[in-house]
């Protein structure tokens, strides 16, 4: 333990680094009254020593290089702030190496690597916190790992990235088009100059890779979810949801039951989802996130707030370096392991495949306005066993030849509405590639 209190150590002082720096100083006095002792920032790296992040670093020594943080002794814990995935992954096993504890806010890192890091860490008997990592701001992870650790968890749904539910809200607010409103969300700083991990649903893949697995006790398996993200809605989309009763959100979907044979399966999944409009979540808007989880003790949980920024995810960092000091006080570590299960009873489970999902489903043909084309759509329908709820047709675009047909289906297996589909769309009359939203009822 460093000289006086536990000395911290941070490399990567851009935004969420400044906002880390910031609640360290400005609450001190609040930290040191909880924990009985000082948290202390005592040494800072990154490459830039130049630009003024508006707070006073004098006393504290900051340097372009983290290799020094690495071996000081006056710290404790290391915070991984840079991002990325090769550079970061060495900086964390490097520091647990060295016997420090690790807070990182890096999911996609952790989605990728989390196996090897979460095992270096147990045999160097260190910890590894990432609070920050799923939704920000929003101590979901701690809720799911210890509040509700008594539960077999049902479900989680969540709302994880804030960039694509800000582009959604605006989407159904205004009847703009994905590409207007991301520019929009890029202006107002949400989404990055490249935002692909967030407009294809792979952030809030990493992140629900992390909520899985704490959630059912399953090793890391991000490459195994499907991710569909939402470059592919239209207005039009908006207004059938809206119409029918419901909203759009990107949703990580996490399930877990165990079958007639005992096999425990879980599904996994990241796509656009049309909700009930009254549910929590459809009322989630703006840039906001949100997590539910239903644990089968306490029933339905609910967990809001800001999923990203300077100061909620800088909250959720020094949040876990408070849990780490107090554990570096008492002379111990470890005290609940990462993800919440100890590595060696976390088990590797086989992910439900999205065709045997049952479910609802919207589709959108875009097909040639001419007698006939809607019998030969109901037809390949019938053809697959997929029922029809309702079906119509809708104005064609100025200066389009075809219409949008929107149909919601009954409950039925994807399988039989993506086979359906690929029938559909090989018809002369079908002009683009159908497109299906799933539906959950029961948030
Ligand atoms: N890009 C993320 C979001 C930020 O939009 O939610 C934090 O993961």
């Amino acid at each position: 333990m460093a000289s006086e209190g536990v000395g911290v150590g941070l490399v990567g002082f851009g935004t969420i680094g400044a906002g880390v720096a910031k609640v360290l100083i400005q609450n001190a006095d609040v930290i040191e009254a909880r924990l009985g002792f000082p948290l202390r920032l005592t040494r800072i790296a990154d490459l830039d020593l130049d630009t003024d992040r508006g707070i006073d670093v004098s006393g504290i020594r900051f340097d372009a290089d983290g290799q020094g943080l690495l071996a000081d002794p006056e710290v404790d814990i290391v915070i991984e702030l840079v991002g990325g995935y090769d550079f970061a992954r060495k900086l964390c096993l490097d520091a647990i190496g060295n016997g420090k504890h690790v807070v990182t806010a890096n999911k996609a890192l952790l989605a990728v690597h989390g196996d090897e890091i979460f095992a270096a860490a147990r045999d160097a008997k260190v910890d590894v916190a990432f609070e920050a990592a799923v939704a920000g701001g929003i101590p979901v992870l701690r809720a799911i790992r210890e509040g509700l650790a008594a539960n077999r968890i049902v479900s989680v749904y969540g709302i994880l990235n804030g960039t694509t539910n800000f582009v959604l809200t605006e989407m159904e607010r205004t009847g703009a088009d994905f590409e207007v409103v991301l520019k929009q969300a890029q202006e107002l700083g949400y989404a990055e100059a490249d935002p692909t991990f967030d407009v294809e649903g792979v952030d809030a893949a990493h992140k629900l890779a992390l909520l899985t697995s704490m959630a059912f006790g399953s090793t890391l398996d991000f490459k195994s979810i499907p991710t569909e993200g939402i470059r592919g809605l239209l207005p039009l989309d908006f207004e059938a949801a809206d119409e029918a009763g419901y909203r759009i959100k990107l949703l990580g979907i996490a399930k877990g039951r165990t079958e007639a044979n005992g096999e425990e399966v879980i599904e996994s999944r990241v796509h656009p989802t049309l909700i009930p409009k009254d549910s929590l979540l459809a009322n989630v808007g703006g840039a906001m996130n949100a997590v539910a989880v239903r644990g089968d003790a306490v029933g339905p949980t609910l967990y809001y707030g800001a999923g990203a920024g300077e100061m909620p995810t800088a909250s959720a960092v020094v949040g876990d370096l408070m849990e780490i000091a107090r554990e570096i006080h008492r002379g111990s570590s470890r005290r609940v392991a990462p993800l919440g299960t100890p590595e060696a009873s976390l088990k590797t489970k086989a992910l439900r495949n999205l065709g045997d999902l049952v479910s609802r489903y919207y589709v959108r043909i875009e097909a040639v306005d001419r007698p006939g084309v809607l019998a030969r759509i109901a037809g390949a329908l019938g053809e697959h066993g997929v029922g029809i709820e309702s079906i119509t047709q809708r104005a064609a675009e100025t200066g389009e030849a075809s219409v949008p047909v929107i149909l919601w289906t009954h409950e039925v297996k994807e399988s039989a509405v993506r086979d359906a589909l690929a029938d559909i769309d090989a018809l002369v009359d079908v002009t683009e590639r159908s497109s299906l939203i799933r539906i959950e009822e029961d948030l």
